[in-house]
């Protein structure tokens, strides 16, 4: 449409020019006022609705679906969805690749009736936290024990060296996209800490495989979370700390805190342990960060760069921890600034 008279301007006739010009400089402020409406529209909103493929609650979207559909039912989940193979099997749920409308889907069967509690606070997390940080979910059945989410044929983070040595993806086995990965990693811990239910605490990652199995890897190498089930609530105000689950943890893993202070002389005693918050979360991300980071061409150089706010997440006290969004606001800075020097080094050579 805008072709013709574009083509024009080249042309001899000048008289056609003014008309020409007056439309583009219609266009040009049309454009600048749609501009200016969708910066308020996009401000005014919250971050979570920035995506385009969001559903309002109740409702899903994967892959190439054009429409958000209701969550699956019961009856649904039943008749419509059929299991194929065992992909994998935790505390509380076994997984199957399963088969819904000729989609590959991930279908969670409740592992044991005595973890049926971890397995109903894992569904309510997972209904209340949709969003781009976590796996999507397509149906439940509280009377079968069964939930429906989007299937990642990449598996978990635990899988992680084994996918990127994949041939195929030894092109995207960079540090630019596993720095990218730790952050989406702090991305998760950031979204669970300041979470439309409040402070939540990642709790079932007590040992970096157990943590790396939480965590799913997406076709487009970015990191949701899958597992819920052990979320709990920290509120400052009231004074409402954590703890994660009834046994004493062992190791350099978890957080010092989260450790029994009374010696080995006193035996562990779940009462007496005194609980934490979410800065264990924090303890944490040094671990996962590096393993992220791996062994690559430049992983060490970004290693060096993160150093500090790494030493700042392994501070003894808590408190002296900094926040999840501090650090992912140092990888941001760190990234941008290794970019910067990857490109006036990439000038200089030519
Ligand atoms: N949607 C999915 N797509 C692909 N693989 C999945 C999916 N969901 C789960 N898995 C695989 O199944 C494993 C176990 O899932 P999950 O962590 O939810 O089980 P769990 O019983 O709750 O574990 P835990 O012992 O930590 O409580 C995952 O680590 C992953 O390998
Ligand atoms: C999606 O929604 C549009 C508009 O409501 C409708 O016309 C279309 O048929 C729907 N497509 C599918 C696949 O349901
Ligand atoms: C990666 O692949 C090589 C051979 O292609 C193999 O020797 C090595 O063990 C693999 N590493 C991992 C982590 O799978
Ligand atoms: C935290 O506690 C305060 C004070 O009791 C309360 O007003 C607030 O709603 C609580 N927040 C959450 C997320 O539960
Ligand atoms: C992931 O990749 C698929 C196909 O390449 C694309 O359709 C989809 O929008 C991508 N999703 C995100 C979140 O980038
Ligand atoms: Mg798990």
């Amino acid at each position: 449409m805008e072709k013709k008279p574009l083509d024009g301007r080249k042309g001899p006739p000048r008289r056609e020019v003014p008309p020409v010009v007056g439309l583009l400089l219609a266009m040009a402020l049309m454009n600048a006022l749609l501009y200016l409406c969708l910066d308020r529209l996009f401000i005014s909103t919250p971050r979570s609705s920035l995506d385009p493929r969001h559903c309002p609650y109740g409702y899903f979207r994967v892959g190439q679906m054009n429409n958000c559909s209701a969550w699956l039912s019961c009856e649904e989940l039943r008749t419509d969805v059929r299991p194929l193979k065992r992909v994998g099997e935790g505390a509380v749920k076994r997984v199957f690749l399963s088969e819904w409308k000729e989609r590959k889907v991930a279908l969670s069967r409740l592992t044991s009736l005595e973890m049926k509690e971890d397995f109903l606070h894992g569904l309510q997390m997972l209904k209340s936290l949709q969003g781009k940080h976590v796996v999507t979910l397509l149906g439940f059945c509280e009377e079968d024990n069964t939930i429906l989410t989007e299937y990642h044929p990449l598996g978990s983070l635990s899988n992680l060296e084994e996918t990127f040595n994949l041939s195929k993806y030894q092109n995207v086995n960079t540090w630019q996209q596993r720095l990218q990965l730790a952050m989406d990693y702090v991305g998760i811990i950031n979204y669970l800490h300041h979470s439309p239910l409040g402070t939540l605490v990642m709790c079932d990652s007590s040992d970096l495989p157990k943590t790396l199995s939480q965590y799913l890897l997406t076709s487009n190498f970015s990191i949701v979370v899958n597992d819920l089930d052990a979320l709990p609530l920290v509120n400052h105000s009231s004074g409402m700390f954590v703890k994660c689950g009834h046994r004493e943890l062992h190791g350099d893993f978890v957080a010092p805190e989260q450790l029994w202070p009374y010696g080995e002389d006193t035996p562990f005693h779940d009462d007496l342990m005194p609980s934490y918050d979410e800065k264990i979360d924090i303890w944490k991300i040094p671990d996962v960060s590096s393993f992220l980071l791996g062994h690559v061409e430049g992983s060490d150089m970004v290693r060096f760069h993160l150093f500090d706010i790494h030493k700042a997440c392994k501070s003894q006290s808590p408190a002296e921890r900094p926040t999840a969004q501090a650090v992912l606001d140092t990888y941001q800075k760190v990234l941008n600034a290794l970019r910067d020097t990857v490109v006036s080094q990439t000038r200089e050579m030519l």
